[in-house]
């Protein structure tokens, strides 16, 4: 019951929820551009993790920092160091770069021997593995004049904790608290990235819990099950939900333990979100690395302290893949008509009322925009007059809509007009006047 890649990627590009990047010049290798109802389905991820970070909680703060820092950022933090995948070259026909591991667990899987891989496009030897750093490089300021090399981010982790002693002193906040941010980071990924699952510039949504240290084994459980909840509140199967502990040998560079927030998408279980116990790597990084004091005073004790994190790191762009592949589905209808649905939670669908007239005369267009009016500050509405209205509604099933009103003849009469369920395709008469308390109150509802 897992669809396939491929009518995904067909979904979002005939409906204009991605497509590749730059397509007209041939494309460009792991790089996505977001149409209309991808940039609507999108933001309300996005809207959603805030609203879990910052209205139902009060012991977070948000934050924008900035995409380029200062290139000693990436030193302290062992990025430049240690964030790199070991790439291989085949040195017979091909010449195509790998990334060893992921090689070596394709071989494992297979039953062969690791440490005997060859390249698996044209069999040639593979050369030594080389460490490549995954930042981009670029410069401030021209080459001539002494330019200085900085880096884009590839996580952004690190403006949180670079900021840390800013935010303490004007937050009024104490560990337990944590600092939220969503943005564009940037990796060198060379693995062909399965649609959006991996690519070169996605936005990630980072929070950093800072804890008592004697408080985060309580922290890291806490944000574990706060994580998956999320995902399965927003109506993601929880048969399709797991959450796996990283092995030791998995662990990145800054982390004493590990959980990802896995996902059964098309390619198999995937890493949707890592929940990591960073311990005081981060701030103690900074604070040696920028030669300056990155504690805190506690009161009880008398005390000062260099607080741990938790933190849950989740990529926008990999739940909205997510979200769209645990949503698809294709109904056999009574008659046997097929039909295509998304069956998005409404909080996440990019249009959440679809208004049509059933005819274009008799002044039912001019009642139907009149609706859809009424409705624009409930969420995202479209309006449609053009061709039959069985398409119309299968337009909307398609890209998720969960309502769809339709103004008929009895509507210029009594002022009531059908709603559709997308789900359910029951159709109820209600009055106009009715409508926007009607959906407000659906779209609060927890599902
Ligand atoms: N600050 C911790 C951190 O960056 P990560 O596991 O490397 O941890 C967190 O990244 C999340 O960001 C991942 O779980 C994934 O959802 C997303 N992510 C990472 N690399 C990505 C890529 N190349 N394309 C899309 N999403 C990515």
């Amino acid at each position: 019951d897992v669809v396939t890649m491929d009518k995904i990627v067909a979904l979002c590009k005939r409906r204009g929820f991605v497509f590749p990047a730059s397509e007209i010049y041939g494309g460009i290798a792991n790089t996505y551009d977001y149409g209309h109802y991808g940039v609507l389905l999108k933001n309300n991820v996005k809207a959603e993790w805030w609203r879990a970070m910052l209205q139902d909680r009060d012991d977070i703060v948000a934050l924008d920092s900035a995409i380029i820092q200062h290139p000693r950022v990436w030193q302290s933090s062992g990025h430049l160091a240690g964030f790199s995948d070991p790439l291989v070259q085949c040195l017979g026909k091909c010449k195509k770069r790998y990334r060893l591991d992921h090689l070596q667990e394709a071989a494992v899987e297979a039953g062969e021997d690791p440490a005997l891989v060859r390249c698996p496009t044209c069999g040639g030897e593979l050369s030594e593995p080389r460490e490549f750093n995954l930042m981009f490089k670029t410069q401030i300021g021209t080459v001539e004049d002494t330019a200085s090399t900085v880096y884009l981010r590839p996580e952004t982790a690190q403006g949180i904790f670079v900021d840390f002693k800013q935010v303490l002193a004007i937050s009024r906040k104490k560990p337990p608290f944590g600092i939220a941010q969503i943005g564009k980071s940037f990796r060198n990924e060379i693995t062909p990235g399965n649609f959006i699952f991996r690519t070169l510039e996605f936005e990630q949504m980072e929070m950093e819990f800072f804890v008592p240290p004697a408080e985060s084994t309580e922290w890291y459980e806490h944000w574990k099950q706060a994580r998956f909840d999320w995902y399965t509140e927003l109506g993601v199967r929880e048969s399709h939900l797991r959450l796996r502990p990283h092995e030791d040998d998995e662990l990145s560079h800054y982390s004493s333990r590990t959980a990802d927030v896995e996902y059964l998408f098309p390619i198999g279980w995937s890493e949707l979100e890592g929940v990591a116990d960073r311990g005081d790597f981060d701030l103690s990084a900074h604070a040696a690395g920028a030669k300056t004091k990155i504690e805190v005073f506690d009161e009880a004790s008398g005390e000062r302290y260099v607080p741990h994190v938790i933190e849950p790191a989740a990529g926008c762009d990999r739940a909205t893949l997510a979200f769209l592949v645990d949503a698809y589905d294709e109904e056999t209808l009574e008659g046997g008509d097929v039909r295509t649905v998304l069956r998005l939670h409404p909080r996440l669908a990019p249009v959440k009322v679809a208004v049509f007239p059933l005819v274009k005369k008799d002044g039912q267009p001019e009642l139907a925009k009149e609706v859809r009016d009424s409705l624009r500050r409930v969420g995202q509405t479209d309006y449609d007059e053009a061709g039959a209205i069985g398409k119309r509604y299968r337009r909307q099933d398609e890209i998720g809509t969960p309502w769809c009103v339709t103004v008929d003849h009895q509507s210029l009469e009594d002022r009531t007009v059908t709603v559709r369920d997308r789900d359910s395709l029951e159709q109820v008469r209600v009055a106009i006047d009715d409508l926007p308390s009607l959906f407000a109150g659906r779209l609060a509802e927890r599902w």
